[in-house]
Order: structure tokens, then C-alpha cells, then sequence
């Protein structure tokens, strides 16, 4: 009888008994489930996980012996796994695949594509030993410099909602988490933990939040991560209209909340406004939630709504189930799948005729430091520690090009004396902690390229460009090309071009960059972003012809970088030192880094160029193919709530190739300002051989046709007329139909996200 009585008291956790062990759990021990591990510190600084499991991870949760209560382990994300390569006293390695980073999986406009990539991600979270990848990022690109664009999707949130999604599910479909984040409005990397991102409720319902919206409702993530930054006067985190209104009520999810690295400010508040587990933990975060309640400033029914979510998701974990991982996942297959993942996305953008494909070229000349220092992925953590990086060197040698080696030498000798100078080496692999720094460009003699045109077939001239979290990009010498880039070009151009050679240049960048003053002196221009370890080769593939390319942008190129609305209001002249003195003394809030208007409201991206008619460089959704594409009439049938629409592609050209369909929508307006055009739906094309054609069918509900009124608090399909454009890119419409809707639609929700100070939202006039 006793002992019976105090198995019940101390009820080892299994799924079915959640409420029983929440009952039988301290104040203490419930407060300490919610917090995090913590970090040890190795010599040099770099973190590691705590218990040593799985060294390099990001964070862990506590175990509770007790209770049978394992711990779990969460690691970085999103181009792959970031743990520790290697391990004190062993000899075996643990890299992981560097898998293209986000922006460059996006633009494969390929949801089937990018769930098999993250099944192949979702393995090596799986047999390293990790419960959770906290990944993808999903911000918005709101505008061209914030530094983690590379980890995020698009400027448009259907296309970010869409492949998040597509991300979630293959990851997760291995019995492991993910984390979508940063939840939300996190799209500025300056003062990110200080910064009060001021947005109107549509504004922030229509874009910053619609990609999480899909995201949950599609793919039910186990977590969320919620951001550092300030929404509206009060921090993400702290925010119950976020985390519990919208998120729980409003969409309906499930799963667990936890915070962004060591926000440690709030901890109470934070745990009442539904963010369930900090991380990545301190023992003053226990006591504070420990103390939050015994004075009242925290419910106990809040504390066990987190618990019973903590333990919701232990139960599902590996750690929980006693997944006996390898430690060995199939790094040699994850290879190919991350090869065929840069291929499929990178963007033709500019190819004159006779360029690309490659005909009749054996002698190559590489020129730009980055063709040997290849940008796989970001730096940050979203870094991966990968086994190698293939650069353009071997990836054209792999092809059975003849490389100029006088050229690849000089680059070599280089990168040698720039590293030595800097003591960049000094982890094994390549592997920086956060990655490497990208190394600047140098000159080449002019007498050296003079030789080389002769010399050699065709110039590829690699341009380079890292960036990551905490930092912001700049104008100079990032977003515009350097002195020394352009000089280097211009030289090259000239050479190649007097003797009647093509030059090809190859954007290996993470963020948009200046390309008005220079696109038009060169012959091609290919775009594989930071395409992970096997991305060169994917590259060559393209230039080939291996590969049709079929990437469309997820994102506009701009003519000028002011162009964009949000320029006004971003810190691109931001002086961090200067702020830096600031702090701690009085001062007046600084614009952009203490808080950020977004005025440009719902204007982001093509929404704003296409409705004024602004000139950009390339379209959002450009990108060209070594064949052309027919589409048909649109057939629209209307279903019980919205229409399918079906468009037949035709491949008209000589090769075979891939297309994307892009549906944008032209709403009724019916008193609310809407932009000329919004994606509401994609769809790509099978490999279509010559003359072969492929029905696509595209899916719309009338609630995806919704814009939030703030006046009504609800999401409204007004009826009427709306007019369906289907296009090769936003700028590019091939055909169109028409959509009437009879019946109004309306989604009530709630009135959340009052600003904290009045502000007045741009307006402009349409083209
Ligand atoms: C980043 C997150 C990341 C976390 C753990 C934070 O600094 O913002 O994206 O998941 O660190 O490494």
C-alpha cells in the first residue's frame, strides 16, 4: 500500500500522464522544467552545450531524474546542424551537411524539393543526438541590409509561409522538432535585443506574421522561438496577444514557445504571456519564476499551462524515447541532396545570347578572391560546420574544365597571407565557431590579366559577400561593390571583350547587392546565393547546362537601395560605437535603433514597386531558363470556399526545363488601400522535355484572399471582381482570368498590437 502511494506521488512521465505529474511536481521543479541548461564556456569563448551530449548545440533542458525526465537537446539551424566537429579525446568527426542557406532555398519556388532536402536535415538532427533544430528563420526581408536576409525566405510571406512549411515538415517528419523563428518582426540585426519595431496591426498581420500564420496552421511545428525585439512598446516575448491570443487562440497552435539566447529581462512576464521554456536558461530565471509566484505576480494555472506544454513536447522527443542515434548520418547522400537543391534554385539573371550554356570552352580563368574562398553559407549560428567547401576551382575541374592556375596561385598565396595576418585559422576544418569572415577583395595586375584573356576561353568573375546575425549590412563596399571590384570587373570586361571573349559573373552573396552600374558590361550573370558545401558544383552544373537553371527570385533587386519605402526607416547609417557610448546616459531615443517606424506599412518589397510603378533592376519572381515557356488560358472553377485554377505550360524551347507559375491577385479594394498585385499561390513545373506541356493546379481559398481591417478587427474577402494574373515573375504576366466572388468573407479576430505612439503610415500614389 505505501508503496504504492509513493509511485504515486513520483509518476514517471509517459504521454498519457502529463496532468499527474504536473501534480506531483514541486513549485521549484516546475519552475526549473521551464528553464534551460544553461551554457559552459570553452577557452576561447565559442559556447557549448552543458551536458557535454552533443557538444556545440545551442542549448539543452534539464532533465528530472524523478520523473523519469530526460534532457533534450536544441541546435542550430537552418542550413544544417550546428554542433561541434570535433570532440575532446576522440578521434571520429561530427560535421554536418552545409545545406544552401534560406534565401537560396526559396528560390527554388519548389516545395517538394525543399521537404526532401529538410527530411535529409532532419536525419543528421536526428542521429547526432538533438530533439530540436531551431530553424528555419523566417523573417520577412524587409529591407536589403538586415544581416540574416540569408537565413530567411522572401519579402513576400505566402512564398516564406509556403517553404517554411515544406522546411517544418520534412525536418520533422524524422521524429524530431523544429523551431520557426524568430517570432516576430525580428527584421533588423542592429541593437536586435533593444530595438522597438513599431507596426500597425495590418501591417504586422499581413506580412510579418502571415508566414508563421501558414507555417502553423500547415505544418504544426513543435516550437516556436520568440524574438528579442520590442513589438509596439513591449518585448515579443512579453506579449500575450502574441504568443497566446494569436498564436494559441487565433491559429491554434499546440506546441512549445521558448525565447531567443539569453533574454534573460521579463522572465515572469514572459512565462505568463505563454513563452514556455528560456533559453537557453539560468538559475536566476528559476528563482524569479519560483518567486513570481509565490508572490502573486504569477499564476500557478500560468506556470502549468507551461509545464504541461513542456512535457507535451518531451514526450515526443528522441531523448525521451530513447533513440539510440548513430552519430553517423549518410553525410555522402545529404551531399547530393544539397548539390540538387543549389541547382535547382539558383537564379539565371542575365544570359546574352550565346553565353550560357557553355559551347566549346576549355580554358577558364577565375578571377575574384571568392571563386577560391567560396561562401557556403552565412556566418552567426546559422553557421555549420561542414566537412569541406567545394570552391570553383575543383568544381570546374570536376566538370573537366582547364582552370588558370597562374590565377588560382595568386588568389591561394592571398587568402594564406590574409588568414596568417588575422589568425583566422585557428579551428581545424575551416570551421570558425560563427564562421568565417569573408576576405576582401584584391587586384590583379593589369599585365596578368591582359595574358590571361589570351590565354583562356572565358573569364568567371566570382563576387563574394558574408554577412550574420548581430550586424547589419552596409552601403558602402557591401551592398555597392568595392573600388577594388569594380576596378577588377571593368579590367576584365575590357580584356575579354577586345579579344571577342565572354565574361560570366557568379553572385555567390547572401543579401541583395547593388547591380544597376555594372550588369549591363557583362555577358551572364548567375545567381546560387551561399548554396552550402556542394554549391559550386551545383553551379557548374548550370553553367554546363547539366542543369536548366529554373531559380526565380524570392525578392526584388532595386534600382537604388533608397528606393525601397523601408530605407527611411532602417539603420543603414547606424554607428555602432557611437551608440554604444550612448548607452547607459541620457539621451533621446535613436531613430532606427531604438526603434524602427515601419511606415512603409504593407509596402514591402514588389507590393510597393509594383503598384507606383517603380523601376527595379529584376522583378521579384525573375529568372530566366535556357528554354522558353508557353502558358495557356487559365480554366477558374470556384470550389465550396474560393477556386482552383488550372494552366497548362508548354515547354516551347530546345532543352528541357522547369517553369514557375506565379498566381498574383488583384483584389477589390472596398475602402482599404491594396497593393496592384499579391502572390497567393505557385506552383512549378516537372522537368518538361521539348513541346511536352504539364497542367498545373493552383489552389485559393477565399480567406487567403483576405486583407485585416483594423476599423473591424476582422479579415474581409470583400465579393466582386478579381482579377487573376499568372505570371513568369510579378513583371512578367502571361495570362489572366477573372474570379467573382458573390458572397463577402470575414474572419473576426482579435484587436491586438496597439501601438505605443501614434504614427503615420506613407501613402503613395499608383503608377
Ligand atoms: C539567434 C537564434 C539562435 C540562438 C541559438 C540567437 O542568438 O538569434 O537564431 O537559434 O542564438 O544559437
Amino acid at each position: 500500500m505505501l508503496a504504492a502511494a509513493s509511485a504515486l506521488a513520483q509518476p514517471r512521465l509517459t504521454k498519457d500522464n502529463i496532468d499527474e505529474v504536473i501534480r506531483a511536481m514541486t513549485l521549484e521543479e516546475k519552475a526549473t522544467i521551464l528553464v534551460g541548461s544553461g551554457h559552459l564556456f570553452r577557452e576561447d569563448g565559442t559556447p557549448y552545450g552543458m551536458e557535454a551530449k552533443v557538444p556545440g548545440a545551442a542549448g539543452t533542458t534539464r532533465p528530472m531524474e524523478r520523473f523519469g525526465i530526460p534532457g533534450t537537446v536544441l541546435a542550430d539551424g537552418p542550413a544544417g546542424v550546428r554542433i561541434d566537429p570535433r570532440r575532446p579525446g576522440k578521434d571520429q568527426t561530427y560535421h554536418a551537411t552545409g545545406f544552401p542557406v534560406g534565401t537560396l532555398v526559396a528560390s527554388s519556388w519548389n516545395t517538394d524539393m525543399v521537404e526532401e532536402m529538410a527530411r535529409a536535415v532532419g536525419e543528421e538532427v536526428h542521429e547526432y543526438g538533438v530533439d530540436v533544430l531551431l530553424g528555419p528563420g523566417m523573417n520577412i526581408q524587409r529591407n536589403p541590409l538586415c544581416g540574416r536576409n540569408f537565413e530567411y525566405f522572401s519579402e513576400d510571406p505566402l512564398l516564406t509561409g509556403k517553404i517554411a512549411a515544406a522546411y517544418v515538415r520534412g525536418v520533422q517528419s524524422n521524429g524530431v522538432g523544429t523551431s520557426i523563428k524568430h517570432f516576430a518582426a525580428n527584421s533588423q540585426e542592429n541593437n536586435r535585443t533593444g530595438n522597438n519595431a513599431r507596426i500597425t496591426e495590418r501591417t504586422l498581420r499581413e506580412i510579418y506574421l502571415k508566414g508563421f500564420e501558414i507555417a502553423v496552421k500547415e505544418a504544426k511545428p513543435w516550437t516556436v522561438m520568440s524574438s528579442y525585439n520590442i513589438i509596439n512598446g513591449t518585448y515579443a516575448q512579453q506579449r500575450k496577444d502574441l504568443l497566446t491570443t494569436l498564436l494559441r487562440e487565433e491559429w491554434g497552435y499546440r506546441g512549445l514557445v521558448l525565447t531567443d539566447w539569453w533574454n534573460n529581462a521579463g522572465t515572469v512576464k514572459s512565462a505568463w504571456a505563454g513563452n514556455d521554456l528560456m533559453d537557453p536558461g539560468a538559475q536566476s530565471q528559476i528563482d524569479r519564476l519560483v518567486a513570481g509566484v509565490q508572490d502573486g505576480s504569477l499564476a500557478m494555472e500560468d506556470l502549468d499551462r507551461n509545464v504541461r506544454n513542456m512535457l507535451e513536447y518531451i514526450v515526443k522527443t528522441p531523448a525521451f524515447k530513447g533513440y539510440e542515434y548513430s552519430d553517423k548520418p549518410d553525410l555522402k547522400a545529404h551531399a547530393q541532396v544539397a548539390r540538387r537543391m543549389a541547382a535547382e534554385s539558383s537564379i539565371l539573371l542575365k544570359n546574352e545570347v550565346g553565353t550560357l550554356p557553355l559551347k566549346g570552352v576549355r580554358k577558364v580563368a577565375l578571377y575574384g578572391i571568392t571563386s577560391l574562398d567560396f561562401v557556403a553559407g552565412g556566418t552567426g549560428s546559422g553557421h555549420v560546420h561542414r566537412a569541406y567547401v567545394v570552391n570553383m576551382e575543383q568544381a570546374l575541374e570536376n566538370a573537366g574544365f582547364e582552370v588558370d592556375k597562374n590565377l588560382t596561385d595568386y588568389y591561394r598565396s592571398q587568402i594564406a597571407a590574409y588568414e596568417a595576418k588575422k589568425n583566422l585559422s585557428v579551428i581545424p576544418d575551416g570551421s570558425f565557431g560563427y564562421g568565417k569572415p569573408k576576405i576582401p577583395e584584391v587586384e590583379v595586375p593589369k599585365e596578368a590579366i591582359v595574358r590571361e584573356a589570351k590565354e583562356n576561353d572565358i573569364a568567371i568573375f566570382v563576387l563574394g559577400r558574408n554577412a550574420g546575425e548581430e550586424n547589419d549590412r552596409r552601403i558602402p563596399d557591401d551592398f555597392d561593390l568595392t573600388e577594388t571590384e569594380r576596378t577588377l570587373l571593368r579590367q576584365v570586361v575590357t580584356e575579354y571583350h577586345a579579344l571577342g571573349k565572354k565574361v560570366v559573373v557568379v553572385l555567390n552573396i547572401g543579401g541583395v547587392i547593388e547591380t544597376v552600374s555594372w550588369k549591363g558590361s557583362v555577358d551572364a550573370i548567375l545567381l546560387p546565393w551561399s548554396p552550402g558545401q556542394e554549391g559550386a558544383n551545383a553551379v557548374v552544373d548550370i553553367l554546363t547546362g547539366k542543369v536548366n537553371p529554373s531559380g526565380k527570385l524570392p525578392m526584388t533587386f532595386p534600382v537604388d537601395y533608397m528606393d525601397h519605402p523601408s530605407s527611411k526607416n532602417y539603420p543603414y547609417e547606424y554607428d555602432q560605437n557611437a551608440f554604444r557610448l550612448m548607452r547607459g546616459r541620457e539621451h533621446e531615443p535613436v531613430r532606427n535603433v531604438e526603434y524602427t517606424n515601419y511606415e512603409e506599412g504593407i509596402w514591402v518589397g514588389y507590393r510597393y514597386f509594383n503598384t507606383v510603378g517603380k523601376e527595379v533592376s529584376y522583378p521579384f519572381g525573375f529568372g530566366l531558363s535556357y528554354t522558353e515557356f508557353a502558358f495557356s488560358k487559365p480554366v477558374v472553377k470556384a470550389t465550396a470556399d474560393g477556386f482552383e485554377a488550372s494552366v497548362t505550360v508548354t515547354n516551347t524551347g530546345t532543352v528541357a526545363g522547369k517553369e514557375v507559375v506565379q498566381l498574383y491577385v488583384t483584389a477589390p479594394e472596398a475602402g482599404l488601400a491594396k497593393p496592384s498585385y499579391e502572390l497567393k499561390a505557385f506552383a512549378k513545373t516537372r522537368e518538361l522535355a521539348p513541346g511536352e506541356s504539364q497542367t498545373l493546379t493552383l489552389k485559393v481559398d477565399n480567406y487567403d484572399l483576405a486583407s485585416y481591417n483594423e476599423a473591424s478587427s476582422a479579415w474581409e474577402t470583400p465579393a466582386g471582381n478579381y482579377l487573376l494574373s499568372f505570371g513568369s515573375s510579378v513583371a512578367d504576366i502571361r495570362a489572366t482570368a477573372r474570379y467573382q466572388l458573390k458572397k463577402a468573407g470575414k474572419w473576426q479576430a482579435n484587436r491586438l498590437f496597439e501601438l505605443d505612439a501614434p504614427m503615420q503610415e506613407m501613402t503613395f500614389s499608383r503608377r
